[in-house]
């Protein structure tokens, strides 16, 4: 018989899908370039080889499939995508549909829609979040495109994602590039949360002398309350790790030079393009880029000195605090970028079942999400910080954001994010900001004219030349 679904790319991301495929009772063509991957694909699939099938012949792959044909491509991001379609192309027929379900660009997304079009082949971007472990048994995952082909894809594709009370974390988000979009602003929450949580993990080794282990208990112990999430548990386990070989706590022994392959500082660009503040994910982006210059920073730190350890005058509850404060700056970010980038391409952008879809499955998930999705749900307003619940919470916890950025500021410890969080958190409720002294100079060098309380209209100012006749 014949395959509901094919997929191409056996990389450990295609495999574990293509396996998740198989175990919920769906028949999974694959394809791989190199015959060998696919001959151990097949033989390795165990209790699930009824179920699996497969070819290093395109054309072979692709008889292999139902009518209309879905073919799911995890291949790596960029030219590779285009490479697949390309041959992918004269195989397939009207009606059939390509899923890429890489992290790709969603600029690229719109551009294969465009090409796609006329093909009668259709094209669904889907975003696929979870990593090895998500893909396997449960992914959350966020489709663009046209209704109608991800109608065809949907049974399969809601039967592999993860489910959250029941739910299935997988939804269909907007036309076009939609589904990669939300993946890229997902993946920019991810940066700023993982890095504000290693910003904290610094707190309390260079400022508080902790050692990665008592760090991990604490992190243990936060996962049980309002910062309850995937990140913050993994965090625990990557702390009590131990290198086999040197005895010594593994997190002592790894580089502190984080690599990017490219959706945090999208997600960063594409705030800046639609001039939405996103400071705290645009902090993240730069911390990476920072740490990838360990060479300067050995110098820089000659240079000036190292920081003093041991200065850092804050409790444990005020670091948890602080943290859980810093997450709604950065989520409101987020969900602003996504609801400005709706309005401009016209998606319709669901927030509330984004958020839904990111309860389980995905690499931030967290309880924090079910209140997002609750509260975007009751209400229609765009940013988080008005919403009634986050409005408590950043009452209650602004104020340890603030002890913390001071008290790291005179400790000579870096809080990029956190510090941009506190930085969007009050110039976000400040009415009468600064920025009229910015407009000031604007018309003075510029004559790019400024507004006035008083009256309607614009306004320009004789300003008297500086320059000494
Ligand atoms: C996920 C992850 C996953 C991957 C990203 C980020 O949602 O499952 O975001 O897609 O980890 O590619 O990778 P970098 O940190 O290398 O940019």
């Amino acid at each position: 018989s014949q395959a509901d679904i094919g997929l191409i790319g056996l990389g450990v991301m295609g495999e574990n899908l293509a396996l998740n495929i198989a175990d919920n009772g769906y028949k999974v063509a694959v394809y791989n370039r190199t015959a060998d991957k696919v001959d151990s694909f097949l033989s390795g699939a165990g209790d699930l080889s009824d179920n699996v099938m497969g070819s290093a012949d395109l054309a072979k792959f692709v008889s292999m499939l139902k009518r209309p044909r879905s073919v799911i491509i995890m291949v790596k991001a960029g030219g590779p995508v285009d490479s697949v379609i390309e041959q992918l192309k004269p195989l397939l027929e009207k009606g059939d549909v390509i899923i890429d379900a890489g992290n790709a660009n969603y600029h690229d997304t719109v551009r294969r829609f465009a090409e796609l079009d006329g093909t009668g082949i259709g094209f669904l971007g889907i975003g696929v979040s979870g990593g090895e472990e998500g893909a396997r048994h449960g992914p959350s995952i966020m489709v663009g495109g046209s209704e109608d082909e991800w109608h065809n894809a949907e049974d399969v594709l809601n039967a592999i994602a993860a489910k959250f009370d029941g739910e299935s974390c997988c939804a269909y988000l907007g036309t076009g590039g939609a589904g990669h979009f939300v993946k890229t602003i997902h993946n920019g929450i991810e940066y700023a949360d993982m890095q504000m949580i290693a910003e904290i993990y610094g707190v309390m080794r260079d400022g508080l002398g902790m050692s990665p282990a008592e760090c991990a208990d604490v992190f243990r112990e936060w996962n049980k309350g309002p910062l309850d999430s995937y990140l913050i548990e993994i965090s625990s386990h990557v702390l009590d790790a131990v290198d086999e070989e040197s005895g010594k706590p593994l997190l002592d022994i790894i580089v502190d030079q984080a690599g990017q392959k490219g959706t945090g500082r999208w997600s960063a660009i594409e705030a800046l393009n639609l001039g939405v503040s996103a400071t705290t994910i645009e902090g993240a982006v730069a911390a990476r880029s920072i740490s990838a210059m360990k060479d300067e920073r050995i110098a820089g730190e000659k240079l000036y000195g190292a920081a003093p350890k041991g200065k850092a005058k804050l409790d444990l509850k005020t670091l948890e605090k602080a943290l859980l404060a810093g997450k709604i700056a950065a989520y409101a970010q987020g969900f602003a970028v996504m609801a400005k980038a709706s309005e401009e391409n016209g998606w319709n952008l669901p927030l509330d079942q984004i958020a839904k879809i990111w309860r389980a499955g995905c690499i931030i998930r967290s309880r924090f999400l079910d209140t997002i999705s609750q509260s975007f749900a009751s209400g229609t307003a765009a940013n988080l910080l008005t919403q009634p619940a986050f409005v408590e919470m950043m009452k209650d916890s602004n104020g340890a954001l603030r002890e913390v950025v001071a008290g790291c500021a005179m400790a000579e410890l870096p809080t990029p994010c956190l510090s941009s969080a506190l930085a969007y958190f009050d110039g976000y409720r400040q009415a009468n900001g600064t920025t009229n002294l910015t407009q000031g100079q604007r018309d003075f060098f510029g004559a790019h004219g400024f507004k006035r309380y008083d009256k309607e209209g614009d306004f320009h100012h004789s300003w008297p030349s500086l320059i000494e006749k």
